[in-house]
């Protein structure tokens, strides 16, 4: 379980006592050319290209000869585990004539190409093709799936989608790594909320909507019952929907919200002095892990999503799943309906954004204002403009 450590208690708990968030010194004024600049997607699509991002979760190929097919960055990848356990990640393309060998998810010992038949092994290999004498003298061992370099942690398997590239998750992550490993991931299941839903908006507005909760009782005030003035059931005190505390580890940030209210500092306090674990139930954390992945704790599990630019300026790819233990603790929506809540959360996140990504692309005005208690999207625009070199964020 992941425990919150004391610096972090300390500044929650601040937060809480004086109902005030912790505030970017300004706000701060993101051009809307930013949005539409050719240039700056190019070297934005060079970090989702070269950087380690999850693709699966361990848990959808548990087994031997486990097989799924995911699109990530239009490319269709397909992530296998070998009969010695080892998770692959390839590129879905035949090296015949270009067709996708595999489809869906399942188990198979081999995937057939369904153009003309030549068959993959789950480490990749060329293992058959039909009417093999009439080509005979081929090298098989050249014709394998383009295997990508992968890595498996955090219950999640990485991929860099350059072949030949060197992976390590942990030293992408940083101190976000030991964060993580407190999350126990390894042990959960992965559901797939929403599968790779097409956005009309610059994929950094996709981002900029994970990493705030202002729009919260406004936009899902159905789905999460939070109303401003009213107790919610993830927010303790629903008139500071805004309540956060925030830390940026080089590329990536996380936020932590308070699930106690004033009344619930002491009790906080005393736990603490008996040395008792105080956990994501107390302090919810989330993080934007870059290039545009977020993880959040919510109730008893995790919501994932991977957000990647589309093909042009004003699109994006969205999906969103839910991790959790196989087993609900008692009283708690199971996981099948908490990954429903999560996808519904999220299609009533789509449409706003696409609002935005209309308003970006098309208005008049000069720049996007980011408040100061939207330090979560100030920093995520901090931090990528520090990767890509973009110097044109201002102070508003
Ligand atoms: S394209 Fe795959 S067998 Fe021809
Ligand atoms: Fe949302």
């Amino acid at each position: 379980m992941a425990m919150i450590d004391g610096a972090v208690l300390e500044r929650t708990i601040r937060i809480v006592e004086d109902q005030t968030p912790e505030l970017a010194s300004h706000c701060m004024a993101v051009p809307l050319d930013y949005y539409r600049s050719e240039a700056f997607a190019a070297r934005e699509r060079e970090l989702f290209m070269t950087k380690p991002r999850p693709v699966v979760a361990s848990s959808e190929v548990p087994e031997p000869d486990d097989y799924v097919v995911r699109t990530s960055m239009e490319r269709s990848l397909l992530v296998t585990r070998d009969k010695e356990g080892v998770a692959h990640v390839f590129f879905n393309y035949c090296r015949h004539r270009g067709a996708e060998p595999a489809s869906g998810c399942g188990n198979a010992r081999r995937h057939s190409c369904p153009y003309h038949g030549w068959a993959y092994n789950s480490k990749g290999e060329l293992v058959a093709m039909p009417l093999a004498e009439r080509n005979a003298g081929l090298d098989y061992t050249k014709l394998g799936l383009v295997e990508l370099p992968s890595e498996e942690r955090h219950g999640l398997i990485w991929a860099i989608l350059t072949p030949g590239a060197a992976i390590d998750v942990a030293a992408h992550l940083g101190p976000v790594d030991a964060q993580l490993s407190g999350l126990s991931m390894e042990t959960m299941l992965y559901r797939n909320a929403l599968p790779y839903e097409p956005i009309g908006a610059n994929w950094k507005c996709v981002a900029e909507g994970v990493v705030e909760s202002i729009h919260v009782p406004f936009v899902h005030r159905g789905t999460f019952n939070v109303d401003p003035g009213s107790d919610g059931e993830r927010f303790a005190s629903a008139t500071a929907v805004d309540l956060a505390i925030y830390d940026r580890f080089g590329p990536h940030l996380r936020y932590c919200l308070p699930l106690f209210g004033p009344d619930g500092v002491a009790d906080l306090r005393a736990r603490l002095a008996q040395e008792l674990t105080i956990d994501w139930h107390d302090v919810a954390q989330v993080w934007l892990i870059s290039p545009g992945v977020l993880i959040a704790n919510d109730s008893w599990g995790l919501d994932i999503g991977f957000m990647e630019p589309g093909p042009g300026t004003d699109t994006a790819f969205f999906r969103y799943g839910w991790m959790g233990p196989e087993q609900a603790p008692d009283g708690m929506l199971s996981l099948e309906d908490m990954t429903n809540r999560a996808g519904a959360a999220v299609r009533e996140d789509a449409p706003v954004w696409a609002g935005c990504g209309r308003g970006l692309k098309l208005g008049q005005h000069e720049a996007a204002l980011i408040g100061r208690n939207e330090m979560g999207v100030q920093l995520f625009h901090q931090a990528l403009a520090e990767e890509t070199g973009y110097t044109g964020l201002g102070l508003a």
